[in-house]
């Protein structure tokens, strides 16, 4: 029973993927993405053959807003998408951000649930049908492709949720997306409202029915594969689940779940698999949130044996204790062991092994980076080179730089930093001490880079074992609300410390500009 045996069959139906993780998946704390960032994602989102990218929510801010704009100009097979929430200024930044897009999709949505009406919009069930009717008719002045959403639909009183979906088709919606917006549904119960959206919504046939769960209780991935057999045909997800809170159906989880059971769930998507773990590993890059080890699909440890009888299984047949070929999501078994001695090309062969492709720039900087971590440190791992390369691209692209630190420490003397860094291009230095020298570092950053941000996390692993392992430090900060994260690693624990934080302080910058939008008042 390997993905090899149970390879898509003429009778399957066909499922479109429609990945959020730069709208819903953006949207979570402390997960921000600048537009290089986001135009990175887009290219591999492209590659790994997913339909629809939904690229942000251009009326959030002047950053969402370009990074949809330039997402449009990129991409040329899937399709674009813009959030919306159901007002006109939203609908029309959403299709002026558009406008360069080959596809295009304005995705509008408003809360219909009884709680989300009275409080969140303060408008009677009349006044959002009202709206519905409103946006979707506005939104399709610009595209033919257009989407909408029931926010918080699973608690919606069904008959008024019918009633929207048909007037939202009727005014020119193709597809209707069935968010369960808290989490809160259960896979049979789900599966029964999108049943009966089909038998009670007269002209349902003439759109697709998309879900959009979220994971507040575990079920993001289960409901969502239910509503396929009850005739959904478009799932919305995320790379590695992230999302609002408990975060989003995960991609990689539906997809190889399609493909692994294809026996008994009879459905394709065009996703490329081999590409899964590469966008995993540039989406944790990316926002510095690490993937669980014991992950489903992408986690360190979804194809690693540890125990004697399992690996005497997998070395006699694979089969015994894997469902699934570790290369069909993309991670290669590697005999390539680098060493100081490591050229150029076996550097970007290693790399692509492990799942990254980077540009000939980046690749430059991580193979200089490399030969100097291979002078320090006498094995080079996996584990170092994906830290490695994990911090090139986390931590490019940034208004504060790190060009040096000197710190003085231990029981004798008061813990000093020395350090030097480049903002916007001026190089600017500051010593400080502190109770610590991690203390002393933090304050040098400070003094030279003023803010209000207070420290939410600070934490430190070891990307391998032995004392010359890399450090890998995750700072995440906190200002009025906002969260940001950032991640660097390094063999020197309080370089690492300071490049994280540094990192950190680069998304603030980012997300300072960034407001999110109210729900819609009366
Ligand atoms: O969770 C949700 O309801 C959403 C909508 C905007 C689709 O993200
Ligand atoms: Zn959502």
């Amino acid at each position: 029973m390997t993905s090899e045996s149970t390879s898509p069959s003429a009778q399957s139906e066909r499922v479109i993927i429609f990945d959020t993780t730069l709208r819903d998946g953006e949207q979570s704390p402390g997960c921000s993405m600048t537009t290089p960032e986001k135009l990175r994602v887009a290219e591999v989102l492209e590659a790994m053959g997913v339909d629809v990218i939904e690229a942000g929510f251009p009326i959030a801010s002047e950053g969402d807003f370009q990074a949809v704009q330039e997402v449009s100009k990129l991409v040329r097979k899937s399709v674009v998408c813009g959030l919306a929430r159901a007002a006109a200024g939203d609908i029309d930044r959403a299709a002026e951000a558009l406008q360069p897009a080959q596809r295009k999709r304005i995705h509008t949505f408003i809360g219909t649930s009884p709680l989300h009406r009275k409080y969140q919009l303060q408008l009677d069930a009349d006044q959002v049908h009202e709206r519905v009717i409103e946006s979707v008719s506005r939104a399709r002045r610009y595209t033919d492709d257009v989407e909408w959403s029931g926010m918080d639909a699973s608690r919606t009183e069904p008959d008024f949720l019918f009633r929207c979906i048909e007037s939202a088709i009727r005014a020119g919606a193709t597809t209707i997306n069935i968010p369960d917006t808290v989490g809160y549904a259960y896979p049979e119960e789900f599966a029964d409202l999108i049943r009966e959206i089909r038998n009670n919504v007269p002209n349902i046939d003439q759109a697709i029915i998309s879900v959009h769960c979220h994971n507040d209780l575990g079920l993001a991935v289960a409901n969502s594969l239910l509503a396929l057999d009850a005739g959904a045909r478009q799932i919305e997800c995320t790379i590695n689940g992230i999302g609002e809170r408990a975060g989003n159906c995960a991609l990689e989880e539906v997809v190889m779940a399609m493909r692994v059971r294809h026996d008994r769930l009879r459905y394709d998507s065009q996703i490329v698999t081999q590409e899964i773990m590469k966008a995993s590993r540039l989406i944790s890059a990316i926002t510095g949130f690490q993937v669980q080890p014991n992950k489903a699909i992408v986690g360190m440890n979804a194809f690693a044996h540890e125990s004697g009888i399992h690996q005497d299984g997998v070395l006699k047949n694979a089969q015994t204790y894997e469902i699934m070929r570790p290369e069909d999501v993309g991670l290669f078994r590697s005999s390539l062991v680098m060493g100081k001695h490591s050229g150029r090309h076996a550097f970007k062969k290693k790399l692509e092994e492990l799942g990254y492709s980077l540009g000939e720039n980046a690749l430059n900087d991580a193979f200089i980076r490399f030969k100097a971590l291979a002078d320090k440190k006498k094995e080079i791992f996996d584990e170092d080179l994906v830290a490695l390369v994990d911090d090139e691209i986390h931590n490019s692209d940034q208004q504060v730089r790190f060009v040096s630190l000197y710190v003085q420490c231990g029981s004798k003397i008061r813990p000093t930093a020395e350090l030097e860094l480049e903002v916007d291009g001026v190089r600017r230095e500051a010593v400080q001490t502190g109770d610590g020298p991690v203390d002393a570092t933090f304050k040098a950053i400070r003094q030279i880079f003023p803010h209000d941000a207070g420290l939410a996390l600070f934490q430190i692993h070891a990307v391998t074992e032995g004392t010359d392992a890399q450090a890998e430090v995750t700072v995440r900060l906190e200002e009025a609300g906002k969260l940001v994260t950032g991640q660097a690693a390094d063999t020197d624990t309080l370089v690492a410390a300071a490049q994280a934080y540094i990192a950190a302080l680069n998304r603030l910058v980012t997300k300072r500009e960034k407001t999110a939008p109210a729900a819609l008042s009366a």
